[in-house]
This record gives C-alpha cells, sequence and structure tokens, in this order.
C-alpha cells in the first residue's frame, strides 16, 4: 500500500489527458494526491479526478489557481467561493477528499499519519526585493511584464481581493490543522509551496506573488509535517526545510516536460518514505 503524489495535471493538453488516462495504482490499495492545477473547465476538472477516482482506493485534492480560473468559455460561469464550493460538493460526491472533509488517516506500518489536503491560495508576500507593500510589489512585476493570468480568471467573489480571500483560508485551515491529535504526524499538501524558498530559482522572480504566503513558514513544524507535498512551479524536486521533505510533484505543461531527461516524470511515492 502507497501513498502516491502527483500535481498540475493541465489537462487541456492531449498529451496530458492520455498521461492521466495511462496513470495507474502500483496496487489496489494505493491512495493519490492530486495537489491542484488537474484543469480549468469545470469539467475537465471533474473527469480527470473522477478517472482516477475509479482506480485508486483513495483520491486526495487540493485545488490550484487553474482550478479557480473562471474561464470565459466554460458553461460553469460561477465565481471566487462559489466556484470552489461548487467543485468540492461535485468531487466529495464522486468520493474525492477534499480540504473540506475529515482528513483521511494513513494507517502505516509506522503508525498512523494524517494527510492534509489545504487551500490557503497566496497573499502577495513574496515580494520583489525593495518592495514593502502589495501595491509596489505588483508594480514591480507589471513593469518587469510578469503578470500571472489570475488577475484576470481568478476571481476572490465575495472577497474584496484574493489576499482577503487568503487570509480567511488561512484562519480557517489552521483551526482544522491545530485539531489534529498532536500525537499524530502529517503529510501537509498543498498546491502552493509552503515556504518561499522553491521560489528562489524562479526564472522571473516578479512571479513570486503568485505563489504562496509567508504566513505558512512555520507549519511544517507546527503541524509536525512528515513530508509536504506541493506543486506550481513546475519544477519538480525536493528540498528539505528543518529535516522536513518538500516535494514538488508536478507534471506541468507538455512543452516542459518533452525537456526533460525522463518524460513524464510520474507518479511520485510519499509513502511508505523508504
Ligand atoms: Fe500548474
Ligand atoms: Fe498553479
Amino acid at each position: 500500500m502507497k501513498l502516491l503524489a502527483i500535481s498540475d495535471l493541465h489537462v487541456r493538453y492531449t498529451e496530458n489527458r492520455a498521461i492521466v488516462e495511462g496513470l495507474r495504482p502500483e496496487s489496489d490499495d494505493d491512495w493519490l494526491v492530486v495537489a491542484g492545477d488537474v484543469g480549468e473547465t469545470f469539467d475537465d476538472i471533474v473527469w480527470a479526478l473522477g478517472t482516477l477516482n475509479e482506480r485508486f482506493a483513495k483520491v486526495i485534492w487540493a485545488p490550484g489557481n487553474h482550478e479557480l480560473w473562471t474561464p470565459p468559455k466554460d458553461p460553469v460561469q460561477l465565481r471566487g467561493d462559489k466556484r470552489y464550493t461548487h467543485l468540492v460538493r461535485t468531487l466529495r460526491d464522486l468520493g474525492v477528499v477534499t480540504p473540506e472533509d475529515e482528513y483521511p488517516v494513513w494507517p502505516g506500518a509506522d503508525g498512523p499519519v494524517v494527510i492534509a489536503p489545504l487551500f490557503v491560495l497566496y497573499d502577495y508576500t513574496f515580494r520583489p526585493e525593495g518592495t514593502y507593500t502589495v501595491e509596489g510589489a505588483l508594480d514591480v512585476a507589471h513593469q518587469a511584464g510578469v503578470v500571472a493570468t489570475d488577475e484576470y480568471l481568478l476571481h476572490p467573489d465575495p472577497y474584496p481581493s484574493r489576499e482577503a480571500w487568503c487570509r480567511a483560508r488561512l484562519s480557517y485551515t489552521r483551526s482544522r490543522l491545530d485539531r489534529i491529535d498532536p500525537a499524530l504526524p502529517t503529510v501537509l499538501v498543498n498546491h502552493f509551496p509552503l515556504v518561499r524558498e522553491p521560489t528562489r530559482v524562479l526564472r522571473y522572480p516578479e512571479f513570486a506573488l503568485w505563489c504562496g504566503t509567508e504566513a505558512t513558514a512555520d507549519w511544517h513544524v507546527r503541524y509536525r509535517a512528515i513530508t509536504v507535498v506541493y506543486g506550481h512551479l513546475h519544477i519538480p524536486r525536493t528540498i528539505e526545510c528543518d529535516g522536513v521533505p518538500h516535494r514538488e510533484v508536478s507534471l506541468g505543461y507538455p512543452r516542459e516536460w518533452r525537456g526533460r531527461p525522463v518524460a513524464p516524470a510520474g507518479l511520485v511515492r510519499i509513502l511508505p518514505q523508504q
């Protein structure tokens, strides 16, 4: 029995859709973590997670920014929190575990581990050097010509801003994590990195603004993580913070994975660790 992980499936691309169709567990008991950016349209997201849910004993999902877009051509035109809530209800009906559900407990040979899918968004605190406010940081990014599509398609309704939505999600998520039995270790799953470190290698450093929040910098310690799983950057690798592996598990766009020596990356084993 294994806990496997992947993110950034981006099934809008035919090649990526074919990869999802080919994903299989190694045994009937395997669980799969999907750390966001499955797709953009409602139907695509439900198709991909529904397909995977038929094959794996359990599928655990955390939303990416792409799931929260309202693309003009999607028949589902819900925005912001309403879109997220509609996704949660639809996926939950399929049996997929969402950040709004009870956190599943992995029955590992070394003892139980709580698998916690999170949705905390970002709040523009991963700022370019020399900037100290959201406005100042966004000005610098605009001048550099680096502006995430989220600014046009990820609506924060009913919150006044994406950072306000992030603040609400942080407070809700902290209260959920605080209630986990303190005797249990966790695997924290979030689309965005929980620490800023992995964004230091971005080709366009200003893009870090749309990549996380300083508010989660100590969560891997505070919440006893044995592994953190994230995606979003499309830079698959593992870094260690305070002895805790933070694993970026993205597939990414075909133009990205085609260039890798072993393409595509496939599923990453999270548990057992050895
Ligand atoms: Fe992505
Ligand atoms: Fe993303």
